[in-house]
């Protein structure tokens, strides 16, 4: 695993862009298959999506090759609603990005049948030839997408029920009010993110303290599902000095003394 730490979440979201348009570059300079990328919500990405962003608009990159799948949605919340993830998607990227409409996935929490979305997405995911880069966040609790803890760490696409602590944190977004936060959602599996080439994490602030220590020293465990990127010979986490605030002092020393080691090669 390697661990990037950056001072802040403005320099650890920059360091993300550039790392990830790095990538849609390296592979449409081999091969004309388009880049398969899994994207993430809430408030983590929002600078690395505007950097992006920046960067298309710039000209400096292009995401006409680029296949999305995002990893989560509520169950029941209205796809127009502000705080769906359909909503949050287009707010801060697709809208200002070049990918095309055809090429964006998302779960639809509001279809008919669930388990055949979810089934349907998994056979999307396999029809575009997998994923190249997932990026993600981390939850308070250690989850990788709505994977709480003591999701299996080999499950696929499926609805989920959400703790009641992540509606807590997530009620922020429904005016503090976790009764209108959504019980259920559906969400990729641990083993859907793992199976991507590559995966990044990203991890700002303290509150992602306890989690990422867990995921970075503890167990690979279903306690701490993000954990599974312990057995991922691709995983980063991308994260800031706060994030890293419960890591040992030696690890700490560790990680940066290997990414100083790289900036030297
Ligand atoms: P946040 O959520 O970026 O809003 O902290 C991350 C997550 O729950 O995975």
């Amino acid at each position: 695993m390697r661990v990037v730490i950056k001072n802040g979440s403005a320099d650890g979201s920059i360091w993300a862009a550039h790392y990830i348009a790095e990538k849609i570059k390296a592979k449409a300079a081999k091969t004309s298959e388009p880049f398969v990328i899994g994207l993430c919500t809430g408030s983590t990405p929002i600078q690395t999506y505007a950097e992006l962003a920046r960067m298309v608009k710039a000209g400096e990159l292009s995401f006409k090759n680029v296949i999305s799948f995002n990893m989560d949605e509520y169950v029941g919340l209205p796809e127009n609603h502000p705080e769906s993830y359909h909503s949050f998607m287009h707010k801060y990227l697709f809208d200002l990005i070049d990918e095309p409409a055809e090429n964006i996935h998302i779960l639809n929490g509001n279809a008919p049948d669930l388990a055949a979305e979810c089934a349907a997405y998994e056979q999307a995911i396999r029809n575009a030839g997998g994923i190249d880069l997932f990026l993600g966040g981390i939850g308070e609790d250690g989850h990788i997408a709505f994977n709480e803890p003591f999701s299996s760490l080999s499950s696929r696409t499926r609805v989920v029920t959400l703790t009641e602590d992540t509606r807590i944190v997530n009620s922020r977004f429904f005016g503090g009010d976790m009764n209108l936060v959504p019980k259920q959602a559906l969400s990729v599996g641990v083993a859907t993110v793992t199976d991507s080439e590559e995966v990044v994490i990203l991890a700002f602030g303290p509150k992602k303290a306890r989690a990422l220590a867990a995921a970075i020293e503890g167990p690979a465990s279903h306690y701490c599902t993000v954990s599974a990127l312990q057995l991922h010979p691709a995983g980063t986490i991308v994260c800031d000095e706060a994030a890293v605030g419960e890591i040992k002092l030696n690890s700490y020393k560790y990680f940066k003394a290997v990414e100083e080691a790289e900036q030297n090669c």
